[in-house]
């Protein structure tokens, strides 16, 4: 939650952060705000609400300078306002933080520095640390800073600046992350990657614990405990333009309209037809501890969590070792057990779900081994889990996952693939078959993509609909759920996922005309029970939109709208269920004028509990 920038160099300050800013806009849209010190004077500007709103209030009041720092809020500890707005000051106003995460003790530092003299203006949690640092102050920033974390509880990456210290940006990451990016003479704090990419693609990811010092030399490093640090530099390969819309109307739809290039990537180099082998280079798991997995446990939370139900069909059709999913949230505290041979896969997109890394935490506390499926390079994920699998999708601005899903259920569908072959579990050139069904996919992800304007007269036909239920069997009951969730957080319809199986013991009551049903009913092991509950809706004067494959006829009688995708392995329909559902919330969305790149009370990356 919540974006930090900052940037130390001769471009224009207030474009700079403010670019920064949009990009960063996914992480939280509740009110946004930057500072930068313009002759030896510290400015700051904050609103309420969006970028676009900050953008109109520095045209009206410019600002200028060469170093500054900048913030987009996603509201924890104090309502949305211009007053809670980031940055925050100290009390003499030379010292701004902007800050992502949550200040546990906040309450108990408040105490103590007003009983200091302190005098806080907001309700935020992020107020104290300026205060903190202000109170630590002597001559110099980093060492302030260094005071201040020994005393801060929680989690936190933020970015301060003060006119007393000047030409200096000192951050300190302890949980969210925070990547500094090395231009020529320019530097950058950021969030994430996207505001840095257009800039350099020399970064430095900042651990858990560290602390950075950027002045016009350069950029120092130093532990909390103020021990100098030599860190490496990671050169990035992502395109800026990815970036950008590229000539779509959001990004949610480019990003759905991606899917076969994300796929072919995630794929490319991992599989061969030559050598009937696969390789996943940075799973870092010897052979003979993937032989010995008796069990798996998947932990994600929202899309990712979906991705890794589907996973678990996948898993133990091809490789007969039981898995459980797990909610992350739910996880940490369940009396979970770790069994000795037992592998965790942990499931994020950004790699920073705060949820989620406290379940590997945990894990890895009692010596658990874990796998993490992720989308950001460097992020806390991919670092403290033991071993990694990139889905290369990509970034993802638009809220809303979809590309980060399909890409995911590829890496499990490798992984389930390779685990398989280690256990030797397939015929002679068996593996082959699924090589080729894999590489099938993103054509007929294509395929699907080409039928767009005809999903799109659906969402025309069905946007005024207030509740739909999904129903799916086997593979495809996660993407009921993953239907449902995208058009609850696109379009803010009621929808409803469920195992079809399930409907009679409940969900049935809810049927009639006023709500549609999505039945996903592709011809696999589970097609004739689909059927019977499709005839169940109907019966109940129900409306039933069927996704279903192209050949069956025999569908086609039984429901009122049908959009069909092309035929597959019945294990890997889940890849092609998806798409339609993407496109059907994604149009619902629009025509409902949501927004769907960024739907309220949202936010791309949740890094707090
Ligand atoms: C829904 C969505 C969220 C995320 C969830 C986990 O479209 O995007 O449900 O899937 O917040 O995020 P990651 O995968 O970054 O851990």
């Amino acid at each position: 939650m919540c974006g930090i920038i900052g940037y130390l160099g001769p471009k224009k300050i207030s474009s700079i952060l403010i670019e920064g800013l949009k990009k960063l806009e996914y992480r939280g849209y509740d009110s946004a705000g930057l500072a930068v010190v313009n002759k030896g004077k510290l400015e700051i500007r904050r609103v309420k609400g969006k970028i676009s709103n900050l953008e109109e209030i520095i045209r009206m009041s410019p600002i200028d300078g060469n170093y500054g720092i900048g913030h987009t809020r996603w509201a924890t500890h104090g309502r949305p306002s211009e007053e809670n707005a980031h940055p925050h000051r100290d009390c003499s106003e030379t010292i701004v933080v902007v800050h992502n995460g949550i200040i546990e003790n906040y309450l108990d530092l408040k105490k103590e520095l007003l009983e200091k003299g302190h005098i806080f203006r907001t309700e935020t949690d992020t107020e104290v640390i300026a205060h903190l640092i202000e109170e630590n102050f002597e001559k110099n920033l980093e060492i302030a800073v260094q005071k201040a974390v020994k005393k801060l509880g929680g989690v936190f990456a933020f970015a301060v600046i003060s006119s007393k210290d000047p030409e200096k940006i000192v951050t300190a990451k302890k949980g969210p992350p925070a990547i500094i990016g090395l231009g020529s003479d320019e530097y950058f704090v950021s969030s994430d990657l996207a505001p840095i990419l257009g800039h350099t693609k020399d970064v430095i990811f900042l651990d858990d614990e560290e602390i950075a010092v950027i002045d016009k030399n350069g950029v120092q490093f130093m532990n909390f405990q103020g021990k100098t640090l030599s860190k490496k530099i990671d050169t990035i390969t992502w395109d800026p333009i990815m970036v950008e819309k590229g000539g779509f109307k959001h990004f949610m739809l480019k990003e759905i309209f991606e899917q076969p290039r994300a796929l072919r990537e995630t794929l490319m180099g991992r599989i061969s037809l030559d050598t009937g082998k696969i390789y996943l280079d940075e799973i870092n798991l010897s052979p003979d501890f993937l032989r010995k997995i008796s069990r798996i446990n998947i932990i994600a939370c929202g899309t990712s969590y979906h991705a890794g139900l589907v996973g678990k069909y996948f898993l133990e059709n091809l490789t007969h070792i039981p898995v459980e999913v797990d909610y992350s949230s739910e996880y940490r505290y369940r009396d979970f057990i770790l069994e000795k041979n037992q592998l965790n896969i942990i499931i994020s997109q950004s790699g920073e779900t705060a949820d989620t890394l406290a379940a590997l935490r945990i894990i890895k506390k009692n010596k658990g081994k874990t796998l993490s499926i992720c989308n950001m390079k460097g992020s806390t994920a991919t670092r403290e889990a033991d071993g990694v699998i990139y889905t290369h999708a990509g970034p993802e601005i638009g809220v809303a996952s979809t590309k980060t899903f399909t890409t995911q259920l590829m890496a499990l569908m490798l992984f389930s693939l390779y685990l398989a072959q280690v256990k030797n579990r397939f015929k002679k050139n068996e593996i082959l078959t699924y090589f080729q069904e894999l590489q099938r996919i993103p054509h007929k992800i294509e395929s699907i993509l080409y039928q767009s304007s005809k999903i799109e007269n659906l969402a025309q036909k069905y946007f005024h609909y207030t509740d739909f239920l999904y129903l799916g069997r086997w593979v495809n009951f996660p993407i009921a759920l993953e239907g449902a969730l995208k058009l609850k957080e696109i379009s803010y319809i009621h929808a409803e996922g469920y195992p079809a199986g399930e409907m009679k013991h409940g969900p049935i009551a809810l049927i009639e005309e006023k709500m549609p049903t999505v039945a996903i009913a592709p011809k696999d092991r589970v097609y004739e029970k689909m059927l019977s509950n499709i005839s169940e809706v109907k019966t109940r004067n129900g409306i039933v939109l069927a996704v279903a494959w192209e050949e069956d006829k025999e569908i086609r009688e039984k429901v009122d709208e049908i959009i069909y995708i092309p035929s597959s392995h019945p294990l890997f329909t889940p890849f092609l269920t998806v798409i339609p559902l993407q496109l059907f919330a994604y149009y619902i969305g629009l025509k409902r004028g949501a927004d769907v790149d960024q739907p309220r009370n949202l936010a791309k990356s949740v890094t707090v509990e």
